[in-house]
C-alpha cells in the first residue's frame, strides 16, 4: 500500500497523471467524448432535425444505441467514416425534440490508440441539419423508375391498392447504400409513373429487423384491427427468423407493431409470408418460402393470427440450386379461353439462368391446402423464368389491384453485384410495374406473359419516329436515339425474319459501348449481350449475355424496349418473353441498328418515343 501511495506520489510529481478525464469536445450542437479506443458518445444539445452520420463503405459497421432520456429506442449499423466521408446518412431527430437524445457508438475493432480513434473522419464530420438534402447527385439514377431518395433498396414487399393508390413498401436501408438495418420504406403513386416518397413504415423492432412480406386489406375486421385496415406480414429477423404482424388504420402510412407477435414460427429458416384472402374458402391463405428447404408452404387461417399448416410444394422441383424467397400466388384466366389457372411466383437466389438471382414460377392448381403444378409433356414440372435477363428479382404483386389486374414490380438487380453497382447516393431501382398474364405456348404449355402497365404511356413525350420501315441486310442501317433526352426513350418495332437466320439489333455511343441483340430464327431466341455496354469491370459477374425463348415458331417478332439511364427493358410480342438488364454506358446510347445475317429481313413499325416523368 504504502509502495503504491510513493508511487503515486513521484508521478504526480512528474507531472504526470493516471488518467485523464474523458471530455466532451462541443462543435455546432453535437458534442463527442470518446471513452476508449472503440467506444464514443454524441449528445445532441443543438436545435436540427437530422444528425447527419459519415459514411466510408470499405469500412466495417459500427454499432449504435440511439438513447432517448437514457432509454434504448433502437439500435443502427453504420460504416461510420474513418479515413474519408463517401456520403453522409440523416438519423431523424424530429421525433425527439425536446429531448435528451445521445447515441453510443462502438466502433469496429482495429484502432491501435485513443489518439487514433479520435482521428475517425466521422467524428468531425458529424452535422446538425435542419433540411435533408436529396437533390440527385448520380449519373446513372433511373429517370422514370422507382429508386429510394437515398440508402440501398431490394425487394419490392407489401405492396397493396386502395382508394386509387398504389402503395410500394421496399427493403431498405436508411443508414447506408449497402443491406443493414432492414426496414420496410415507402412510396406512394396514383399512377405507378409518379413515386411520392413517405416516411419509412415498419422499423426494426425488439424482435428483429424487419424482412419481406405482404399486406392486405381486411374488409372483414377479421383480425380485430379495425374493419378495412392494412395488415403486414413479415419476417422478423432477429437470432431466427418469425412471422409477424403489424396494423395500419391510416391507410398504410403508419403501422402499429402486434403485440402477440410473432404470429407464426418453425424450427427452420423461413420467411417473406405471403397472405391473401381466398374468397372461394372464405379464409386467408399464406404462402410462406421454406429457404433453406427450397419449398414453399401454405397454412390457412380465420384472423391471419392463427396459423394452420395444410401443404407444401417444390422438394425436388424446379431450379433448386438456391434458397427459395419471396413467394406469391395467385389465380389468372388463360387468354383464349375459359379456363384458370394458379401461378406460383418462386424466386430463387442463386440458381438464376445466368447466374445469381431470378424469378421463377409454376403454373398448377391451388386448393387453398397445396399447389399441384401442371407438368410437361414429358410428365415433369417444367422450369419456367418470369423475365431472362440478370435484373430481375423479389417480383411480387400488389394486392387488391383494381380491375382484375395482377400487378407486378420487381427489384431491377441481382444479388451478385447489387452492392458495387457505380451508384453511392443510393443502390437499386425497381422494374418497370408490369401486367401478368397468361397463354397456351405452342408446346400446349401455359405461361406467364409480362406487359408493361398501360400507365406508362403517360411518359411518352415527343414521337421521334413514326412508324418507319426498312430491308435490312447484311450492311447496318441506323437511326439516331434522342440524346437531347439522355438517351431516354420507348422503342418499338416488328422483325420479319423468315428469310433470314439471326437480325442483330444494337444500341451503342460515340464511346464505343454496346449492347448487341440478336434474334435467332433458329434456335427461336433473343440473345442480350451486355459485356461491352460501358461500366462492366465494377464485378466479374456483370459482363454477360442473356438470352430468351421467344415462343414463337413465325420467324417474326415485335419487340417494345424502355431505355433509362441505367437499364433495358425489353417486352416481346406483347409480353410473352421478357428481359431486364442494368447497363452503365459511359454516355448515352445514341443510335440503334440492324443488320441481317443469311438473308435479308424486314424491318418495320419503328417508333422511338422520348419519355419524360416531369
Ligand atoms: C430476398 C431476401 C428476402 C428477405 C429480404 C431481406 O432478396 O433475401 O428473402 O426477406 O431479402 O432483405
Amino acid at each position: 500500500m504504502k509502495k503504491i501511495t510513493r508511487r503515486l506520489a513521484t508521478l504526480m510529481l512528474c507531472g504526470a497523471t493516471l488518467f485523464t478525464p474523458a471530455a466532451w469536445a462541443t462543435s455546432d450542437g453535437v458534442e463527442v467524448n470518446h471513452l476508449g479506443v472503440n467506444n464514443t458518445l454524441v449528445r445532441v444539445t443543438g436545435n436540427g432535425n437530422y444528425l447527419l452520420f459519415p459514411v466510408q463503405e470499405a469500412n466495417d459497421d459500427a454499432r449504435i444505441h440511439v438513447l432517448v432520456d437514457g432509454n434504448i429506442v433502437e439500435t443502427i449499423y453504420v460504416r461510420l467514416a474513418r479515413s474519408k466521408t463517401d456520403y453522409t446518412v440523416p438519423y431523424d431527430l424530429t421525433p425527439y425534440k425536446g429531448k435528451h437524445v445521445v447515441f453510443e457508438i462502438v466502433t469496429p475493432q482495429g484502432r491501435e490508440s485513443l489518439r487514433e480513434a479520435k482521428e475517425d473522419a466521422c467524428w468531425k464530420g458529424l452535422e446538425l441539419v435542419d433540411a435533408l438534402d436529396t437533390i440527385n447527385r448520380e449519373k446513372y439514377r433511373p429517370a422514370f423508375h422507382h429508386t429510394p431518395l437515398y440508402g440501398w433498396m431490394n425487394d419490392p414487399n407489401g405492396m397493396f391498392y386502395k382508394d386509387g393508390k398504389w402503395h410500394l413498401y421496399y427493403q431498405c436501408n436508411p443508414y447506408g447504400s449497402k443491406w443493414q438495418n432492414m426496414t420496410w420504406g415507402h412510396s406512394v403513386s396514383s399512377d405507378l409513373i409518379h413515386w411520392e416518397h413517405k416516411p419509412n413504415a415498419i422499423k426494426p423492432n425488439g424482435l428483429g429487423t424487419v424482412f419481406s412480406g405482404s399486406c392486405a386489406i381486411d374488409a372483414r375486421n377479421t383480425a380485430g384491427f379495425g374493419k378495412d385496415a392494412v395488415v403486414a406480414m413479415y419476417t422478423s429477423a432477429g437470432t431466427s427468423q418469425m412471422q409477424s404482424l403489424a396494423s395500419s388504420i391510416d391507410d398504410g402510412m403508419t403501422f402499429d407493431i402486434y403485440a402477440g407477435n410473432p404470429t407464426l414460427t418453425l424450427e427452420s429458416e423461413a420467411r417473406d409470408p405471403n397472405m391473401f384472402w381466398n374468397e372461394k374458402l372464405g379464409e386467408w391463405n399464406l404462402v410462406l418460402a421454406h429457404a433453406l428447404d427450397h419449398e414453399m408452404l401454405f397454412f390457412s387461417s380465420p384472423d391471419m393470427k392463427k396459423w394452420t399448416w395444410q401443404g407444401r410444394f417444390g422438394k425436388g422441383i424446379g431450379a433448386q440450386d438456391g434458397v427459395w424467397e419471396c413467394p406469391d400466388l395467385f389465380e389468372l384466366p388463360v387468354a383464349g379461353s375459359d379456363e384458370t389457372k394458379w401461378v406460383l411466383l418462386c424466386n430463387i437466389n442463386p440458381g438464376g439462368p445466368f447466374g445469381g438471382s431470378a424469378t421463377q414460377y409454376f403454373v398448377g392448381d391451388f386448393d387453398g391446402k397445396t399447389f399441384k403444378a401442371d407438368t410437361g409433356k414429358d410428365g415433369n414440372i417444367p422450369t419456367k423464368w418470369l423475365d431472362y435477363g440478370k435484373d430481375h428479382y423479389a417480383t411480387v404483386s400488389w394486392s387488391d389491384a383494381p380491375d382484375n389486374r395482377r400487378t407486378v414490380i420487381g427489384w431491377m438487380s441481382n444479388w451478385q453485384y447489387a452492392a458495387d453497382v457505380p451508384t453511392l447516393q443510393y443502390r437499386s431501382a425497381n422494374t418497370l410495374p408490369r401486367e401478368v398474364g397468361l397463354f397456351r405456348g405452342a408446346d400446349g404449355e401455359v405461361y406467364a406473359s409480362c406487359t408493361p402497365s398501360p400507365e406508362l404511356e403517360g411518359l411518352r413525350d415527343k414521337q421521334i419516329r413514326k412508324a418507319e420501315k426498312a430491308n435490312i441486310g447484311r450492311k447496318s442501317c441506323s437511326y439516331s436515339l434522342p440524346a437531347a433526352y439522355d438517351g431516354i426513350c420507348e422503342i418499338l418495332f416488328d422483325i420479319d425474319a423468315r428469310k433470314s437466320k439471326v437480325v442483330a439489333m444494337t444500341l451503342s455511343n460515340e464511346e464505343g459501348d454496346k449492347v448487341v441483340m440478336k434474334y435467332d430464327t433458329e434456335r427461336h431466341t433473343l440473345s442480350f449481350d451486355r459485356r461491352e455496354s460501358g461500366l462492366v469491370d465494377f464485378s466479374e459477374n456483370f459482363p454477360a449475355v442473356t438470352v430468351s425463348p421467344t415462343f414463337e415458331d413465325k420467324g417474326a417478332i415485335s419487340l417494345r424496349l424502355f431505355i433509362d439511364r441505367s437499364s433495358i427493358e425489353v417486352f416481346g410480342d406483347g409480353g410473352r418473353f421478357v428481359m431486364t438488364n442494368l447497363v452503365f454506358p459511359r454516355r448515352p446510347y445514341s443510335q440503334l441498328s440492324f443488320s441481317s445475317e443469311g438473308g435479308n429481313a424486314r424491318l418495320s413499325n419503328l417508333k422511338v418515343y422520348s419519355l419524360l416523368n416531369d
